[in-house]
């Protein structure tokens, strides 16, 4: 009886401590199979600094108002400077901007903007010449969850092409076999 009653107490220490980052492993393994579209998020602090970052973990979140959603990794640089400028860009990706992709996705690389074909928006955010559309925004609300934060941001100005999107599926870029 005695070893029965400390059974539970050990097993839920065990899971405590680790249950949470198996499931950490196995939600990052289950969400690489998950195909998504590729951004490009651009941003501009009043000083003229500019920064951005590839994004996948973008959502629509409501047409009237207009609200979208990034989830950015709290230790990403993009996220105080999110804070402080309170307005991005979201700039959805072409198949043949891969290379821009990559750039803004390299850790440490402080050149994302030069030899990039750019302008200065409505909303005061880079916007990426290209693409197959952005919405320029203003930061409505930012909502702190986990490793991550949640940036909604009110579309100031929307613009769209069709064109053959860039996807992201198991750690490679991919394009649409149809769009060919
Ligand atoms: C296809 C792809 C999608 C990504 N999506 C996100 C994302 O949704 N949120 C995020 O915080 N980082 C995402 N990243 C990682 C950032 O782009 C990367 O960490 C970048 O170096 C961050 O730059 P920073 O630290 O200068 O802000 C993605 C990377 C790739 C290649």
């Amino acid at each position: 009886m005695s070893s029965s009653s400390k059974q539970p107490s050990i097993f839920a220490g065990e899971q405590k401590k680790e249950s949470p980052p198996q499931l950490s492993v196995d939600l990052r393994n289950v969400m690489r199979y998950f195909a998504s579209a590729v951004t490009v998020v651009t941003s501009a602090l009043d000083s003229g600094e500019l920064f951005g970052l590839t994004v996948s973990a973008f959502a629509s979140v409501s047409l009237n108002p207009p609200l979208v959603l990034i989830c950015i990794r709290n230790e990403s640089n993009a996220t105080p400077l999110l804070f402080k400028a309170r307005r991005y860009c979201v700039n959805i990706l072409a198949t043949d901007q891969q290379p821009i992709a990559e750039k803004f996705s390299l850790q440490g690389e402080g050149g994302r903007f030069q030899n990039l074909d750019y302008y200065i928006g409505k909303g005061g955010n880079p916007i990426i010449q290209g693409c197959i559309g952005y919405i320029d925004c203003k930061l409505s609300q930012s909502i702190d969850l986990g490793d991550h934060t949640l940036f909604v941001g009110e579309a100031v100005d929307v613009k769209a092409e069709k064109k053959p999107p860039l996807l992201y599926i198991d750690r490679h870029y991919v394009r649409l076999a149809e769009a060919d």
